[in-house]
This record gives structure tokens, C-alpha cells and sequence, in this order.
């Protein structure tokens, strides 16, 4: 249970993306520990269907995001089962990178697809839903590497900067329709997750959080999934009631250097 004894999320309907591993498995522990009823998704229904249980969640489905068919299925089983929702965590995602001059099309493709085509569908099928409850929150994972670019992951990073500006896109339209919908985007930096270990086409030294993070973030380590996890409870919370259109970075200080 959560130790301070602080509710933030009391009774929310919470539908997280990316729930079985990493930033979304944190998140999803998190959250529910700050009393909301969390909805798990994730492509990795098996790994999902271990760990659901012990992270509090409520409920899980597979869903992958980069299939339109999947997300309308989810949204009618968190109407079906949860009446509506109040807010979403969109951290499913991948990392692909390599030299820009002889990476594959195909590569280049998938990246987007789950990334940036996958943000996309999260908004498009889950805002309706928060709609009808008279408003909420959308929070999408973004990444430093979307604000800084990155040498060695540029189709990572230009999935990112499109979740960024799709981001800002989809809170202007909420603000501007006087929905009560807030979006925003969080900006992990070098975040110990499994991620590292499934990059796409970099070489080994990339994929080490710990090295890397030696090397180029300010605090000197690596940052961990519940440093995100606690952004995104914020994020949701009505503590948050004024916040919307930002990109808020939880990297040990990676974008200032
Ligand atoms: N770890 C970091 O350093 C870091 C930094 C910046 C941004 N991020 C972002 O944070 C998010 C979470 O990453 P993580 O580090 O927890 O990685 P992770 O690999 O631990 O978790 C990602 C989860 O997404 C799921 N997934 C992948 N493709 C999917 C699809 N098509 N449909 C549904 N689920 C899918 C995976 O099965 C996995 O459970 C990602 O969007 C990632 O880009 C991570």
C-alpha cells in the first residue's frame, strides 16, 4: 500500500499501455498504490498476465498499439467493464536506431508504427471515453531524445518529437473545446528498464543504461521506472488540474547538459 498514506488517485479509472514491463509496469504498481483501478495493456499478454496481479491491477488485455482494431476493442471493454475512464498512461513503445544512410524503410516504419501511429490511435479512441465522463487526462511518454535528438537513435527520437507535437496538438484541441481533457507528455531520460535490452540495430555500448548514464546524464546514474511512475500519478492527479500542453523531463538533469 502506499506508505505516505497520500490518495491521489482515489477510485480513477486508469487504463495504462506498456503495462507488463519497465515505465508501465511502474506505473501501473504506483498508481494503484495511490488507489486507482488500473487497466493493463500490453502486446506481451503472457509477461502481462504475471505481473498483473502483484502491481494491483484491476484488470488486463492484450492490446497492441499499433493495431486500430485493438484499441476500439479497448475502449469498449473499459466502457463494458469500468463504465468510462479517467485518464490513460500511454508508455508502450520500442527503441530502433542505426546510421540514417543505411537504415531499412521497413525499420523505419515499425518505429513508427508503435511509437508514433500507436500515440496517435491512444488519442483518437481514448479521448471519446474521457469525454463522456466530462474530462481527464492523457499523459503520453515521450523521451529526451525527442527535444535533443540522438546520433544513434534518430528514428526513436523522431518518433518522439511527433508524440511531442501531437502532445501539444491534442491539448490546444481539448483546451479550445472546453472538454476538461489536459494532455501532456513525459520526457524520460536514461531509465533502467528492459528497453535496453531489446533495442533494434545499435551496437552493445548503447545498450548499457548504466554507461550511458555514467556519460552523459548530470547526476551521473541512471534514472529508475518509479521516478517516471510518481510524474505520471502527478500528472493524473486533480493536483494537476492546471497543467496541460507540457513536456515535463524526468532525466537527472540530460537535457540541460
Ligand atoms: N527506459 C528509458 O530509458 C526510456 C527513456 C525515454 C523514453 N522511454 C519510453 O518509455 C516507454 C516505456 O519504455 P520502457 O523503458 O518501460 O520499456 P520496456 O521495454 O520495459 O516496456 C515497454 C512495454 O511496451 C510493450 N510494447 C511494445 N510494443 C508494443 C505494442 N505494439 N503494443 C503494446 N505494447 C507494446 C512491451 O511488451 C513492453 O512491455 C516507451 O515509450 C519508451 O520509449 C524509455
Amino acid at each position: 500500500m502506499q506508505s505516505k498514506g497520500v490518495m491521489r488517485l482515489a477510485a480513477k479509472r486508469v487504463l495504462i499501455t506498456g503495462a507488463a514491463s519497465g515505465i508501465g509496469l511502474a506505473c501501473a504498481r504506483v498508481m494503484a498504490e495511490h488507489g486507482a483501478h488500473v487497466l493493463g495493456c500490453d502486446i506481451d499478454d503472457a509477461a502481462l498476465s504475471v505481473v498483473a496481479g502483484e502491481a494491483g491491477m484491476a484488470a488486463s488485455m492484450r492490446l497492441d498499439v499499433a493495431e486500430e482494431p485493438d484499441w476500439a476493442a479497448g475502449a469498449a471493454w473499459a466502457r463494458r467493464e469500468f463504465g468510462g475512464l479517467d485518464a490513460i498512461i500511454h508508455s508502450a513503445g520500442i527503441g530502433v536506431g542505426g546510421d540514417l544512410t543505411t537504415l531499412s524503410l521497413e525499420s523505419w516504419r515499425r518505429q513508427q508504427a508503435v511509437n508514433l501511429d500507436g500515440s496517435f490511435l491512444a488519442v483518437k479512441h481514448m479521448l471519446p471515453l474521457l469525454r463522456e465522463g466530462g474530462g481527464g487526462s492523457i499523459t503520453l511518454i515521450a523521451s529526451v531524445t525527442g527535444l535533443r535528438g540522438s546520433a544513434v537513435f534518430a528514428p526513436y527520437a523522431a518518433s518522439k518529437a511527433g508524440v511531442v507535437a501531437l502532445m501539444r496538438s491534442a491539448a490546444r484541441a481539448s483546451a479550445a473545446a472546453g472538454d476538461g481533457v489536459r494532455v501532456n507528455a513525459i520526457a524520460p531520460g536514461v531509465i533502467a528498464t528492459p528497453i535496453f535490452g531489446r533495442m533494434e540495430g545499435v551496437n552493445a555500448a548503447a545498450t548499457d543504461p548504466v554507461a550511458t548514464a555514467a556519460r552523459l546524464v548530470p547526476l551521473g546514474r541512471a534514472g529508475q521506472p518509479e521516478d517516471i511512475a510518481h510524474a505520471a500519478a502527478y500528472l493524473a492527479s486533480d493536483e494537476a488540474s492546471y497543467v496541460t500542453g507540457i513536456v515535463l523531463p524526468v532525466d537527472g538533469g540530460l537535457l540541460m547538459s
